[in-house]
């Protein structure tokens, strides 16, 4: 059955980034697609298979998370049946109805008391454009942008990302995932530390003038 998160994608990145915040100091809770990868030093774990199952995980576990970030390659569609059988070859064609798949990261996004959220873009073209519009469509403190296909982004070791927040963007050049997600995770906690200088100085204000 056409169930699993992203047909493509290794998990190599989404891995190195939870490795690589473990390292940083970061209590990490890495909810993981099926993958043939082992688990980082220090990183619980826990493993789904639909995107449902993640959802259910992420919002079970989502309470007191300071950063979330989603670099799952989540099918945005899932089948609308399961057969409960083997389906028969009888007729020529076989058509599939397929019905959109809860958006992980926006959900996260519209609560109420969110976390800093960081999505990741995979695009085949217009990279810049296009991760700059799920920035504002999602309502995220940051994405980064990759692109995908020949070659590049699924299933290599290697990655390039672009990254952009509201008012930056930083190009990380093509490296190995693990360093990638070390200069990545380095952006998070900066942008992340200087989101909350600001929300100090935001609530000092309003207590001045109250
Ligand atoms: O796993 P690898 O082989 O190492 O490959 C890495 C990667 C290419 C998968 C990774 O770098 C990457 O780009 N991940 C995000 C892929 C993706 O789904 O991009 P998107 O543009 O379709 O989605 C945008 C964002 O929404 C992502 O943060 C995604 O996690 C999130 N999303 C998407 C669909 C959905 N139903 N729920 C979501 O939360």
């Amino acid at each position: 059955p056409v169930r699993y998160l992203g047909n493509r994608s290794s998990g190599r990145m989404g891995f190195a980034v939870a490795a690589a915040a473990a390292d940083a100091g970061a209590a990490v809770t890495l909810i993981s697609g099926p993958v043939a990868l082992q688990t980082p030093p220090r990183v619980r774990r826990i493993d789904v298979e639909s995107a449902a199952d993640m959802l259910a995980a992420v919002m079970d576990g989502i309470r007191g998370v300071d950063i979330f970030i989603s670099v799952a390659a989540v099918a945005d569609y899932r089948p609308l049946t399961t057969a409960g059988q083997k389906i028969k070859k009888r007729e020529a064609g076989l058509r599939l109805e397929l019905v959109r798949n809860p958006d992980i990261l926006a959900t996260v996004a519209a609560l109420q008391e969110k976390p800093f959220t960081v999505g990741f873009a995979a695009e085949t073209e217009a990279l810049a454009a296009n991760a700059r519009q799920k920035l504002a469509d999602k309502s995220v403190d940051m994405i980064a942008a990759n692109l995908v296909g020949a070659g590049q982004g699924f299933e290599s070791e290697e990655n390039a990302l672009q990254v952009f927040w509201a008012d930056g963007a930083r190009r990380l050049p093509r490296a190995g995932k693990a360093r990638l997600a070390r200069q990545l995770v380095a952006l998070i906690a900066g942008r992340y530390r200087k989101g909350a200088r600001q929300e100090k100085v935001i609530s000092l204000n309003a207590q001045d003038s109250a």
